[in-house]
């Protein structure tokens, strides 16, 4: 049988990317093999997300450029997936009739038979339904870009409906997968080399809360530690809301458990967060960052912040430039408000103005470069413990791999030191990287 090639394009979110790997996982049951070249496949998708509209638009231009290949090719066959698709539906194969096939954020399960459908009827097929739970979640799938590092989704979908956010009507209500199904997961990941796992979630902090009796995040990290073969643990996203002490004191507690968080703040200005209906203020966002640096000194903590929320004035933005000074982050994700239909925030007519918001952004990200660069800098010299994923991008000489607080060192190596875990010394740092000399390669026996 003539091999086929399936392209992948992902949008979004470290989810968006587990589920295309998933996606890759399924099809690759039906036949298909993952390619990067575009040409060469018979099946197309684009796994898009809908969070902020500078998403939407990557889709929708990744789409333009499809409409131009299926009419040279009428063959392929052509998918559109993730949170845009979930929103748009119908409309989506109405506006874009060349596109074959547009499923939702909890049907990605379905994949090998809508394809076998497509492929027999040649007919285009609509699958956005939300079930009960997301049947795809239990595939063990390594990620595309590293035999080393692993995601596993522990929990879909968010309750908490912040004002700005369309992922509770895109992903659904929150649910916690078992944590038989979860252990099981990450036990075949590790018999097949897996050494880091990052546990996924919109919210993992309220991991089980949903289901009265079950075990919660606390019970699930310490699980997690105990299966043989996983060196490293990291989970994302947590809300500061439902980051419990209990969770904090496990950093020490875990040797498996990294040292490093993601904890968006979004703003730092009490009137904003409100406003955001986040439930919580920046004096408790401060009091979680000081409870994690207690246990955990040199703890890498990073965030989201969104600037020019509705309402926004220059004195909220100067609590968030404040918030950012107390806190130094090692990293930010920033972004403009971008209002998205359907969300409460919608409805606030005290918008503001593009060019503020611009402006907002470059003062955000410039303070926050200089915080990465002065963080990476009290790394200089230090010994660090890497965790090999591959050879460095730039450099064939060169392998890549991260430290516990998660920033990527390159240094001098051979492919054999791929998966083990060695120190190195770091030499150099730079806004994303940090160069490195390799110390001990067998970190056993140093
Ligand atoms: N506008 C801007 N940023 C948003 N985010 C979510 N929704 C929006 C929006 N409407 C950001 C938040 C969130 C991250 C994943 O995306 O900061 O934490
Ligand atoms: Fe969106 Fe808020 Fe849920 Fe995060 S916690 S996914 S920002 S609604």
């Amino acid at each position: 049988m003539k091999q086929k090639y399936l392209h992948l394009t992902t949008f979004g979110c470290q989810m968006n990317v587990h589920d295309s790997e998933q996606m890759a996982e399924l099809l690759k049951r039906s036949g298909y093999e993952a390619t990067n070249d575009v040409k060469k496949a018979g099946l197309i998708i684009i796994n898009t997300c809908c969070i902020r509209e500078k998403a939407e638009q990557k889709a929708y231009s990744a789409l333009g450029r499809l409409k131009k290949l299926k009419l040279n090719k009428p063959d392929i066959i052509i998918g559109i997936g993730g949170c845009l698709a979930q929103q748009l539906g119908a409309k989506l194969l109405k506006k874009a009739p060349y596109v074959d096939m547009v499923f939702g954020t909890h049907n990605i399960h379905l994949l090998p038979e809508m394809i076998e459908y497509i492929e027999t009827t040649g007919s285009r097929i609509l699958e956005t339904g939300f079930h009960e739970s997301v049947r795809s979640l239990g595939i063990p799938t390594l990620s595309l870009n590293s035999r080393v590092s692993a995601y596993v989704t522990v929990m879909q979908g968010c309750n908490n409906f912040c004002a700005y956010c369309v992922v509770p009507y895109v992903r659904g209500r929150e649910e916690s997968r078992e944590l038989t199904d979860i252990i099981n997961e990450v036990t075949t990941l590790a018999d097949q080399g897996v050494k880091e796992v990052t546990l996924l979630g919109q919210n993992v902090n309220s991991y089980g809360k949903t289901i009265s009796g079950h075990p919660g995040f606390s019970v699930l990290l310490k699980e997690v530690g105990k299966i043989k073969g996983i060196e490293r643990i990291r989970f994302m996203t947590s809300h500061p809301k439902d980051l419990s002490d209990d969770i904090i004191r496990l950093f020490p507690q875990i040797d498996e458990l990294c040292e490093c968080i993601h904890l968006p703040v979004q703003s730092g200005s009490d009137h904003v967060l409100k406003r955001m209906k986040r439930r919580y203020t920046s004096q408790d966002y401060l009091d979680k960052v000081a409870g994690l640096r207690e246990v955990c000194p040199d703890i890498s903590i990073t965030s989201d912040i969104i600037v020019g929320f509705p309402g926004e004035t220059e004195d909220d933005f100067k609590k968030t430039i404040d918030l950012m000074e107390k806190v130094r982050f090692d990293g930010l994700f920033s972004f403009k408000y971008s209002e998205r239909e359907g969300t409460e925030a919608v409805k606030f007519d005290d918008k503001v103005k593009e060019d503020v918001k611009k402006r907002r952004l470059r003062e955000v990200q410039s303070l926050q470069k200089k915080h990465t660069l002065e963080k990476n800098k009290t790394l200089e010299g230090k010994t660090e413990y890497i965790l090999v994923e591959g050879i460095s991008k730039k450099c064939r000489d060169d392998v890549m791999g991260r430290t516990r607080s998660n920033k990527i060192v390159n240094f001098m190596g051979g492919v054999n030191l791929i998966g083990k875990t060695v120190t190195a010394r770091i030499t150099k740092t730079y806004l994303h990287s940090l160069r490195g000399e390799l110390v001990c390669k067998e970190v056993e026996k140093c």
